[in-house]
């Protein structure tokens, strides 16, 4: 497999970064996961934007991935992924520099992209829906910048599969916020519901989608907190991401979210999802 490293494209086994990496010493960068359809980056540019706001908030200069677009397009040519499912994976660190905390002078970032094939979560989850739990959310309060920083998402999401569950969501001052992985939405009292976009989370380039649907689709929506306390009142539950797409919960802590069963809005959504993805692909009856 053929990857980018700092201007270089060179076998995957090749690919190494230094020790004294600020990337591997203080999680000091962003990265970003496109997925990708039928060899095609699926909104790639929203992505890009995110990326270029996340430098900004680390002070890293954004031309050092002006070539983005560029390099994803032909990682994926190279590696002849043309067809079925697969992801981007960008990430840039400050770079290589003695150990201290403030930002060395004249560093250059590390660029490292990687095009890979994705094996899709069974059809079953989107179909009949998948598990959850709620933990407390012990991150910081930059979660809107898409950090390498991932250890409590890590132990979160390590809690949902020791419980058999595919996701673990983060409660904050006893509302549900998002998941370790995906934002969240939920059918409440007949409307379409996320958390605020804020510091709190991250938003997500799905969730922005998913949004847009809604409204498309004339789904009442509103960006509002979901109190833990009414998790047994929500008719429908789902996650948004980019590995995840539109993904229903159907349980959470081992009780059923409404009737314990898919429901019409995430239906609705996931097909025009589908419909966004797959633009060409002929609607089955
Ligand atoms: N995760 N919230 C968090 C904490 C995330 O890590 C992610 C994405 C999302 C959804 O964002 P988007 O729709 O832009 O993928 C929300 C990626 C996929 C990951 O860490 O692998």
């Amino acid at each position: 497999m053929l990857v980018y490293l700092n201007g270089e494209y060179i076998d995957h086994s090749e690919a190494k970064v230094s020790v004294d990496d600020r990337g591997f010493l203080f999680a000091d960068g962003v990265y970003e996961v496109v997925r990708v359809y039928d060899g095609r980056p699926f909104l790639m540019e929203p992505h890009v934007v995110r990326m270029k706001e996340g430098l900004r908030a680390l002070q890293i200069d954004t031309s050092c991935i002006q070539d983005l677009e560029q390099v994803a397009e032909r990682l994926l040519r190279e590696n002849g992924i043309t067809d079925g499912d697969a992801t981007i994976y960008a990430q840039v660190s400050r770079g290589v520099a003695p150990r201290k905390h403030a930002f060395p002078p004249d560093c250059t970032p590390t660029i490292y992209v990687a095009a890979k094939r994705f094996n899709n979560h069974p059809t079953s989850y989107f179909e009949d829906g998948v598990a959850a739990i709620t933990v407390p959310d012990n991150r910081w309060t930059r979660c809107d910048i898409k950090s390498i920083a991932l250890l409590p998402n890590v132990l979160a999401n390590q809690a949902a599969h020791a419980a058999d569950a595919f996701e673990a969501l983060f409660v904050k001052d006893g509302v549900v916020i998002e998941g370790s992985h995906s934002n969240l939405f939920a059918v409440l009292d007949g409307t379409l519901i996320t958390y605020p976009k804020s510091n709190y989370i991250l938003a997500g380039i799905t969730r922005a989608l998913v949004i847009e649907l809604a409204r498309e689709l004339g789904i009442p929506f509103a960006e509002a907190p979901l109190y833990w306390e009414r998790l047994g009142d929500v008719e429908e539950l789902f996650l948004s991401g980019t590995t995840t797409e539109v993904m229903p919960i159907t349980k959470v802590d081992g009780r059923p979210v409404g009737i314990g069963r898919v429901g019409q809005v995430t239906k609705r959504l996931q097909e025009a999802y589908a419909q966004r993805a797959h633009p060409t692909a002929s609607v089955s009856a």
